[in-house]
């Protein structure tokens, strides 16, 4: 299909065939971080180092007026997130918007402050999926992970009402030196709480896993051997459990094509309402960044400054602007190829080609085969 076919705001004229199209198609998923609030403190948040306060945040009714402006865009699924999404009082108002409007519902949760009522409620609402993240099985390392007490049987306890409420559960855990361990325990513990769905996530290097890669990034060895893990019960689990593993950056000789691609397929609004291609992207410097407080989704999605910066082909340099992969990976990661090489326009350093990939690996092989520092927890500044 042409792509740009598949935006439902017919503001555009069709691309030329003959022509690599650089126009946008409909976004598929919006990621709506509805708050930066969250009980936990883990060292490998995607939250931005300076987040936020509360008082800041959007209102319920502009969350609802950008749900309704997302449906009409073409967007299909909805992912609550945050912080912790279930601290806002009028998630569920939220919600029901969203249900009402015809999006797919899913709500990326840690568990620790939801109850049954709360999660009856949201389902009785309309609300389609429910991702819970652990830290680890062993109660002692998730909390000191988290730095939250008791939390992994609250989370055991979420898990249980989600299957007794009828609702499909994904498991996420994001690994690393302290839990990769432990995966074939997590991959046990999916499998009990009835999960549909694990996410083994190893961790991206950016915000405060950045801070922290020193304290969190495994051997090569533990990476390798996580692999072969996750491929056996892939294997042994066909039909019970599907598998969606995020590779480590540091030890692939590809990137991913991180955010599906620049603009391409994912919005992420924050707590403020800033409309960005990819969670990390405040990191670069000189990004215009546009604000659904002051503009219709459906502009900046289309022709806003952030979105087109490294959408399609044409901003890249060599070697990505001639490789056969370009528009399999689209370069890989913007923020990774900022932190690494100080241009987000290069090559993700995690791709073979690049000219600093040799630094990045050795990093990650130094830093990993010495004794772990403490964490440096995330933090919120209070407002
Ligand atoms: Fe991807 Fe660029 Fe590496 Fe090619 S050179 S594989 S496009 S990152
Ligand atoms: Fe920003 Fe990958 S995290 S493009």
């Amino acid at each position: 299909m042409d792509d740009a076919a598949n935006v439902r705001t017919g503001t555009e004229a069709a691309c030329d065939p003959a022509e690599v199209c650089e126009r946008p198609r409909a976004p598929i998923g919006l990621l709506a971080e509805l708050t930066y609030r969250c009980p936990l403190q883990c060292p490998y948040c995607s939250n931005p180092l300076e987040m936020s306060g509360v008082r800041e945040e959007l209102s319920t009714s502009e969350w609802q007026d950008v749900l309704k402006q997302a449906a009409d865009l073409g967007v299909l699924q909805l992912h609550l997130s945050g912080g912790e999404p279930c601290v806002r009082q009028d998630l569920e108002l939220i919600l029901g918007t969203a249900v009402k409007v015809g999006l797919y519902t899913n709500l990326i949760t840690s568990g620790v402050t939801l109850s049954r009522d709360r999660l009856m409620q949201m389902a009785d609402i309309g609300l389609d999926h429910v991702q819970l993240s652990i830290q680890d099985v062993d109660e002692r390392n998730a909390e000191f992970i988290s730095a939250y007490k008791g939390g992994f049987e609250k989370k055991r306890q979420v898990a249980r009402w989600v299957k007794e409420l009828g609702l499909p559960l994904t498991i996420n855990v994001v690994v690393h030196r302290h839990n990769i361990e432990n995966l074939p325990a997590l991959i046990d513990f999916a499998v009990e709480m009835g999960a549909g769905r694990i996410e083994v996530a190893n961790v991206q290097y950016y915000a405060w896993a950045l801070k922290n890669r020193a304290a969190l990034i495994p051997t090569r060895a533990q990476f390798m051997r996580s692999l072969e893990i996750a491929k056996e019960a892939q294997q042994r689990l066909k039909g019970i459990l599907l598998f969606d593993v995020v590779a480590h950056d540091h030890y692939a000789v590809r990137p991913k094509p991180c955010m599906s691609g620049w603009g391409r397929s994912l919005i992420d609004i924050t707590p403020t309402g800033k409309v960005l291609p990819c969670h990390a992207c405040e990191t670069i410097p000189g990004l215009e960044i546009d604000n659904v407080r002051q503009k219709p989704l459906a502009e900046i999605w289309l022709n806003g400054p952030a979105f087109q910066k490294f959408r399609g082909t044409s901003w890249m340099k060599e070697p990505c602007r001639s490789c056969e992969r370009r528009e399999i990976d689209w370069g890989g990661c913007r923020c990774q190829a900022l932190a690494f090489t100080g241009d987000p326009a290069n090559a993700d350093p995690a791709c073979e080609l690049s000219a600093w990939h040799k630094d990045f690996v050795t990093i990650a092989e130094r830093e990993a085969a010495a004794p772990s520092p403490p964490f440096i927890y995330r933090r919120i500044r209070q407002a």
